[in-house]
């Protein structure tokens, strides 16, 4: 690893086993080792990386940076934001599940184990728990289930109860249930195919967790219409929410205000940069999309 001798900083990615010369630092760039690879499903894929033991300081909605490798040669510009899926502390591993979208996520599913894969984070804001809260609910359809499936994790740790909604367009597609039940979740599949992902039968479930005392608080992403949901139920019942946002993104890290979203705050509309001061937000400030 190369060090400025004038500085003595480097601004190489760190690789596993290097050490590194700043270990205060919260966020570095870092080449990660591919492990794996693998489809999960027609469209969803799971790369493991082994990173260096600083990336393992990811948590639950935090997001990396991933400059992906090109599907056909020609360059892929700007780096792509992913949500941390799993960090794996005793195997020095994390995670991203991914969907195969255009050529930043083509370029991913090419790569094999053994490849250098170079990410900068972890950036951004990700999810808290309330030390009163004894049970939550989360509510996700599609690639947000990427995201909120390491607040399973995170709510394992701190011993609270998970019921974990999974909306999908059909069985085929449904994720993150096995990573979600392995750390003790209660999972509730709800799909387009036989109409159970309808908003009013997906209202009839959380009011049925509110009565039971199962919802201390609400975590959603992926769906503006069970944001919405979850919105109006949370004011109705005074519970409150977390929210992860996605929007395109230059920098990750606050410099570009590429993407600010609008949140309503005191109601006043005010703007908000997803990577900086997000990912996660509070739900009920969020605006939707
Ligand atoms: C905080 C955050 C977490 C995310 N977590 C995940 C995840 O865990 N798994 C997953 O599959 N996807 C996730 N996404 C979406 C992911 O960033 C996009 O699917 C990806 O950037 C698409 O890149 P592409 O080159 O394949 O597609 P293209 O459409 O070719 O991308 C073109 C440009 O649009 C941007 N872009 C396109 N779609 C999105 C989007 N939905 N969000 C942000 N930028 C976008 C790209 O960064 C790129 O600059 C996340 C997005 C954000 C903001
Ligand atoms: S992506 Fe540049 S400020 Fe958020």
């Amino acid at each position: 690893m190369a060090v400025d001798p004038n500085t003595n900083y480097t601004n190489a990615a760190l690789r596993v086993g290097d050490v590194d010369p700043y270990p205060q630092r919260l966020v570095g760039e870092f080449i990660g080792t591919v492990v794996a690879n693998t489809a999960v499903n027609d469209e969803y894929k799971l790369v493991v990386l082994k990173v260096h033991p600083h990336a393992l300081t990811a948590y639950a909605g935090q997001m990396f940076h991933l400059l992906c490798p090109s599907p056909d040669g020609a360059e892929v510009w700007m780096r792509r934001p992913m949500s941390v899926y799993r960090v794996d502390k005793a195997n020095g591993r994390i995670e991203f599940l991914y969907k195969t979208e255009g050529r930043g996520t083509r370029g991913m599913a090419t790569l094999k184990p053994g490849d250098d894969f170079n990410i900068a984070g972890p950036l951004g804001h990700g999810f808290t728990l309330e030390p009163s809260w004894r049970n939550i609910v989360v509510l996700g359809r599609g690639v947000g289930l990427a995201t909120l499936a390491p607040l399973s994790q995170l709510a394992a740790e701190h011993k609270v109860g998970v019921t974990a909604i999974l909306s999908a367009r059909n069985p085929g597609v449904v994720m993150s249930r096995d990573l979600f039940e392995g750390l003790g979740a209660k999972t509730v599949t709800v799909l387009d195919s036989d109409g159970s992902s309808a908003v009013e039968n997906v209202e009839k479930i959380l009011e049925g967790l509110i009565a039971e005392n199962k919802a201390d608080a609400f975590f959603t992403c992926g769906s503006n219409r069970l944001l919405k949901l979850m919105q109006r139920l949370g004011k109705k019942h005074d519970i409150p929410g977390q929210v992860a946002m996605e929007q395109i993104m230059v920098c990750g890290f606050g410099a570009c205000y590429v993407c600010v979203r609008t949140f309503e705050v005191d109601g006043k509309r005010i703007l908000r940069r997803v990577c900086r001061e997000g990912p996660v937000f509070n739900m009920q400030e969020a605006v939707g999309w």
